[in-house]
């Protein structure tokens, strides 16, 4: 099957120069080609140029004409939790009044009662809700979403999460990447004997899940509330050894030693860094782990944003990402957390762009396949109803996409 996408107003390529991420000056390069037109075959861009005319519209399968349009490589959600059960409106009022985020995570509820809604539900309806969230990422021009499991907490349970994920990706719209978040806080049947939660972990979970291959990304947060550095040391050493590749959320409330971790470690990368030291951002620009800043929670739970302009001006790899869940980013709208990033962390428009394309394919080891707009990579779009782009981060809250595309199918229209 081929495909034309026929005189776009703009294509911006995100095409990076050393081809794998981009950092400080680089990060602001979008690369961007006037009045040009995709050839697409079988999936993946054979050709981008000026030289089509209308004359040759009957050499494609389809063709679609975006003069009016601008084209970005598609979107790349690098940290989601989109599969759970139930909702936190409730927990929601209360911080309305006052009580915070980590006072509720205290007294049982927060991610715990995620877990009691989510071990509850049958896998069918599981799925049908994560479809219907699915859709809606896809909607805003994602094609990639990295996905976590960790609302669980038990062996049967977590495999029911990473499964339902699995299945979201076999339904061939958006890539699904999985994460193993079995260490996502301690479940309430474990609080008085939190030890037997790690074994359970490191000998029952780790193992199982690396042999049934259904998550590729082990996670776990490191914080007061959740795992100390020494734990969370010994369950990614394990993942390491049984094949999963790393991640860690840290630094959101408490810096306490996870980034340096995390370097230990060679994960790929760390994710929230709100309360990150000077210390630590310069050695972390050092590394190539990506930096994955959710703007979007700090919003939601108001609490300080990540130095999004100290961590770029020092070189690390940064990623914007939404970080859906219920209970700390209850929106999937990708385009509003790049306004965030552009209002609260003094990122430029551009800057958010490369954010979410060629850094987050980076940040989940696909920038070669996806990530940017060239020839041999995946063709992966979203469409702009808008000819110039800048309205995608400027124009706010509202939904710009006129069609996303994936591997050269339409997964998304926009339907006036
Ligand atoms: O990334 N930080 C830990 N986990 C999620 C929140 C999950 C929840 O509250 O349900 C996060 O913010
Ligand atoms: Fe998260």
């Amino acid at each position: 099957m081929s495909l034309l996408l026929f005189n776009a107003n703009q294509i911006l390529t995100c095409k990076a120069q050393n081809k794998r991420f981009k950092r400080k000056d680089e990060l602001s390069e979008l690369s961007i080609l006037d009045r040009n037109s995709i050839i697409i075959d079988a999936g993946i861009i054979t050709e981008i140029t000026d030289k089509v005319s209308e004359a040759d519209f009957g050499k494609f399968d389809n063709v679609i004409d975006v003069r009016e349009f601008s084209i970005l490589p598609g979107l790349v959600d690098a940290h989601t939790h989109l599969v759970f059960a139930g909702s936190r409106e409730e927990e929601f009022e209360k911080r309305t009044k006052g009580i915070t985020y980590e006072e509720i995570a205290r007294s049982g509820g927060g991610i715990n009662s995620t877990v009691e809604a989510t071990r509850k539900i049958g896998s069918e309806e599981l799925f049908m809700v994560s479809k219907k969230r699915l859709l809606e990422s896809i909607s805003y021009g994602i094609t990639t979403i990295e996905i976590k499991s960790g609302y669980s907490l038990d062996v049967a349970n977590e495999i029911k999460m990473l499964n339902c994920i699995k299945e979201l990706n076999e339904l061939d719209l958006a890539e699904c990447i999985p994460t193993f978040l079995g260490a996502h806080t301690v479940p309430n049947e474990f609080k008085q004997n939190r030890s037997n939660y790690i074994a359970l972990i490191l000998d029952e979970m780790l193992p199982k899940i690396s042999q049934l291959g259904v998550a590729k990304y082990c996670d776990i947060f490191l914080e007061k509330t959740a795992f100390s550095v020494e734990e969370s040391e010994s369950i990614l050493s394990k993942a390491k050894s049984v094949g999963f590749e790393l991640k860690l959320h840290c630094d959101q409330f408490n810096s306490i030693g996870g980034v340096e971790l995390g370097i230990k470690l060679r994960v790929k990368s760390i994710d929230h860094l709100e309360m990150i030291t000077k210390e630590d951002i310069s050695k972390i620009a050092e590394t190539e782990i990506a930096t994955v800043l959710l703007p979007g929670v700090s919003y939601f739970l108001n609490i300080p944003y990540a130095p999004a302009r100290s961590l770029i001006d020092y070189g690390a790899i940064v990623v914007l990402a939404t970080d859906f869940n219920p209970g700390s980013c209850m929106t999937q709208n990708l385009p509003l957390i790049m306004n965030l990033a552009a209002i609260q962390m003094k990122m430029s428009i551009n800057e958010t762009i490369n954010a979410v394309t060629i850094n987050a394919a980076y940040s989940l080891g696909l920038e070669e396949k996806i990530g940017s707009i060239e020839v041999g990579k995946q063709a992966d779009f979203l469409i702009l109803n808008s000819p110039n782009y800048q309205n995608l981060v400027y124009h706010f809250g509202t939904n710009h996409t006129q069609y996303t595309i994936k591997k050269g199918k339409v997964i998304y229209a926009r339907n006036n």
